[in-house]
């Protein structure tokens, strides 16, 4: 039995592509697999507010010594965190926005990066502290970037996730979807066929 942790951060919601990938890859899972319960996060319809130096210094002190803000901050992170450590199985839609991740995701990101919790640091450097989790990634895209230099975005998720301890990553994606043409539907069949593969 697992728990699955779906996160989406499009614009539009349901409607995006990314959404709606991120939505069939849990969708067949959920038949092809004993799951517990899915938790679900839309970061376009409840954000995640920037950190500041103060919400980020609050962090660091003991509970009692935060004030009223650095303690909403830090227990929504932990209420983050602790989603994160309930799921087995993270399934994230990943739009692609001017080159890189959607600011929402960036944010949730912030959140959960959280020195003695998540990662820490060692003589031989950073160790994430996630441990045995598998991350699928549905990222949808108007242009064609995978396998070249200009796609920074792929190594950015891959690090940022093995930086947490989460290293055991997939991808599917769907690219060229505003070229026009056939391109969307050929994107769209090849990812759905991609999906079928990684959920059997
Ligand atoms: C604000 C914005 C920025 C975008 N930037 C890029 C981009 O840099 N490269 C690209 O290939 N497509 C870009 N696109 C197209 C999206 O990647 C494409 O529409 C994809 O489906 C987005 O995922 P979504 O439908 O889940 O929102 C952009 C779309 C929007 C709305």
């Amino acid at each position: 039995m697992s728990t699955i942790l779906h996160i989406d951060s499009s614009l539009f919601g349901s409607q995006g592509q990314s959404g709606q990938l991120s939505r069939q890859f849990v969708e067949r899972y959920v038949q092809a697999h004993i799951v517990e319960k899915v938790i679900y996060r839309d970061l376009v319809s409840e954000p995640i507010p920037h950190l500041t130096a103060e919400s980020f210094q609050g962090f660091s002190l003991p509970e009692e010594e935060r004030n009223v803000q650095q303690k909403h901050i830090a227990n929504l992170s932990e209420e983050l965190v602790g989603e994160l450590k309930e799921a087995d199985i993270l399934v994230l839609g990943l739009p692609l926005y001017n080159f890189t991740m959607p600011s929402t995701l960036k944010t949730y990101f912030d959140h959960i990066a959280r020195s003695g919790i998540t990662f820490r640091y060692t003589e031989q450097g950073p160790q994430g502290l996630l441990k045995g989790k598998k991350a699928y990634i549905l990222a949808a895209r108007g242009g064609n970037y995978h396998g070249t230099p200009m796609d920074t975005q792929t190594a950015l998720i891959e690090h940022f996730l093995g930086f947490i301890g989460i290293s055991d990553v997939e991808f599917v994606y769907a690219e060229g979807l505003a070229k026009g043409g056939d391109a969307r539907e050929v994107a769209l069949g090849k990812a759905a066929e991609r999906i079928d593969q990684l959920v059997d």
